[in-house]
């Protein structure tokens, strides 16, 4: 039997935007945010994509919710080139394709009643008749587990987690397939935080959705996705499926995220030596040549000075673009290493 078709393919992505300077505004240099980003999601998972901050995840999702223009690549949506859809299947296409964002207080309008935020899409695309509609709002509220009462409050009247709901009931108003979460729960607090990753888990698994999950805290990711990428300066440095990735992580880098997160077992702890990993993450305007993790890995050869690896398959399912696999998992299998980020968030 062959596999089923990806929902959304990701094809060889680049986006660049353009730095301009001086009194005319001419373009003096290129930010290369995002720089040969593949990957698929088959219709019903969770594809998780996480990193530091600024290596491109944002840009990616703005580029799969077509906010932005990519500078190269496709992105195939069903088995359709986005850049080929006429104005009625690209209509069609956003209605599919929802986005919840990190912060519901400033992506819903705080003048309008709650009701009025989720019934709004409802209306504009007549997806219900409008006798209808009052009803569908309470049904949307109580699938994202709240009373239809809260069709009368306003975004400033409810919690963080509450204006969460409400960010997710109106992306389900447009009936999607996919939606594609940035860091959808990252500014809440860890309890709340469960909360709503519950509510997408469920809500995955009532109505079928597939889901675009970004996020920086590695447990909460490795919990909700299938797959994982970790992107590191615009390009993937390591893919796989979550547990995977966690129990076999074969780039230094994603071995440095992993090792960056503390260990609940205080025992486990003792003996390590803690090597920093040196610096920050570079400039995307101006990234260092060959392998662009070389100035802080601490397996680097000669040749990561000068030849950029590829993301090549080490086992079905699981590729990492590094020279030197064998020496990265020797290090981190090593129990008296360990490797912490500096500049990481978590
Ligand atoms: N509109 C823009 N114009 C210029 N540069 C941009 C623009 N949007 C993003 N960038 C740059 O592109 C790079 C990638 O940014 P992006 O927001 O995609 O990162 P991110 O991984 O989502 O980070 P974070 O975890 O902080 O959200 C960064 O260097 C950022 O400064
Ligand atoms: S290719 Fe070299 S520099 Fe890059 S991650 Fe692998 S060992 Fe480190
Ligand atoms: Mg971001």
């Amino acid at each position: 039997m062959s596999a089923p078709a990806p929902l959304l393919q990701v094809q060889d992505l680049h986006v660049n935007f353009e730095i301009r300077s001086g009194l005319l505004q001419r373009v003096s240099g290129l930010i290369r945010a995002v720089s040969g980003v593949s990957f698929e999601i088959e219709r019903g998972k969770a594809f998780g994509l996480v990193g530091e901050s600024g290596c491109g995840k944002s840009t990616v999702a703005r580029a799969v919710l077509q906010l932005l223009e990519p500078s190269a690549g496709q992105i195939i949506y069903d088995g359709q080139d986005l850049a080929q859809l006429d104005k009625a299947d690209m209509a069609q296409f956003r209605r599919k394709v929802q986005a919840v964002f990190q912060d519901p207080y400033s992506s819903l309008n705080p003048r309008m009643k709650a009701g009025y935020i989720i019934a709004e899409p409802i209306h504009v695309h007549a997806l219900k008749p409008p006798g209808e509609i009052k009803a569908e709002v309470a049904r949307l509220l109580d699938i994202c587990g709240l009373p239809a009462r809260f069709a009368d409050l306003y975004p400033h009247e409810m919690s963080g987690g509450q204006r969460q709901r409400i960010g997710i009931a109106r992306a389900l108003a447009m009936g999607p397939e996919l939606i594609v979460c940035d860091e959808a729960v990252s500014a809440l607090d860890v309890s709340i935080q469960a909360q709503i990753i519950n509510l997408l888990e469920e809500l995955q698994r009532e109505l079928g959705l597939t889901y675009l999950f970004i996020g920086h805290d590695l447990s909460v990711v490795r919990h909700i996705c299938d797959d994982v990428a970790v992107m590191y300066l615009g390009r993937i440095a390591e893919t796989a499926p979550s547990d995977t990735l966690f129990s076999d992580p074969s780039h230094p880098y994603t071995q440095a995220l992993i090792e960056a997160v503390p260990n609940p077992d205080p025992d486990a702890e003792v003996n390590r030596i803690i090597e920093p990993l040196a610096g920050e993450v570079p400039s995307p305007a101006n990234p260092p040549s060959g392998c662009v993790f070389h100035p802080r890995c601490p397996v680097a050869t000669e040749r990561c000075h000068h030849e950029e690896p590829a993301l090549e398959a080490i086992a079905p399912d699981h590729a990492t673009a590094c020279w030197n696999v064998s020496a990265a998992r020797k290090r981190f299998t090593d129990p008296t290493t360990k490797t912490v980020l500096q500049g990481a968030e978590k």
